[in-house]
């Protein structure tokens, strides 16, 4: 049996340019959000973007894997840079990601870990090879790193690398590690991909609403090389 995909990003702007590709997809409402199932290639796929943030973006990943049976999730979408090896448009997939505001360590506990978590969650070794493959054969610089999540637009170069530092993280965003802590309890195969928009500064708002659709278009059209991959 071939896999369902689930293909996901945070705002329309980051999966507008993959329902454009698709051209024709059915549209369902459900749980106060859309998502589109479109058949490409012999393969289902189910797409949506979340809202911003990790409590909508944990419901969107759960409610594509429980209620629409996908087995594997990409997501799509655009973050802030701490590494300063990466520029606006360049691509950065997560080996591990982590929540910078999960903060419990008035009791002692590390930046990020609750008990009975973890402070990081690992991506699919298997989807990042996959990807390496395709950024070969594409002829795309794509960066490996760790990816910070968290409820904040960072704007700050304070809390930007106090971030960078706690997490030795490369880049920031707002819902990579909820959907990874879905993904990972449910067993599914996860894959967060995301292009530099700002560089988490005092000019990121600026920097953002200027790059937000090429980056994020740079990112979906990585992703639908993915999904060509998979399916392939
Ligand atoms: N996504 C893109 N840029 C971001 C930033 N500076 N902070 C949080 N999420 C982001």
């Amino acid at each position: 049996m071939k896999n369902k995909i689930a293909i996901m990003g945070a705002m329309p702007e980051e999966i507008a340019p993959i329902l454009q590709r698709l051209g024709s997809y059915t549209t369902i409402e459900y749980a106060n959000n859309k998502y589109y199932e479109a058949n490409y290639n012999g393969v289902d796929l189910v797409i949506a973007y979340s809202k911003i943030g990790k409590v909508f973006s944990a419901l969107t990943a759960a409610t594509m894997i429980e209620h629409f049976g996908a087995q594997k999730l990409l997501f799509s979408g655009v973050a802030g840079a701490i590494s300063d090896q990466l520029k606006v448009g360049d691509l950065i997939v997560a080996t591990k990601l982590a929540q910078h505001d999960l903060d419990i360590s008035a009791f002692g506990h590390p930046y990020g870990y609750v008990p009975e978590g973890s402070v990081y969650v690992q991506a699919d070794t298997t989807m990042i090879q996959l990807a390496n493959e395709v950024a070969s054969e594409m002829g795309k610089t794509l960066q490996e790193g760790v990816i910070a999540t968290g409820d904040q637009f960072v704007a700050n170069e304070e809390r930007k690398n106090w971030i960078g530092s706690t997490f030795a993280a490369d880049a920031l965003e707002m819902e990579g590690a909820s959907v990874a802590v879905v993904c990972d309890a449910l067993k599914v195969p996860f894959f967060i991909l995301r292009a530099i928009s700002d560089a988490a500064d005092m000019d990121a708002s600026f920097s953002f609403d200027e790059f937000l659709e090429t980056s994020a278009l740079e990112s979906a059209e990585f992703v639908m090389k993915m999904v060509d991959k998979i399916v392939d």
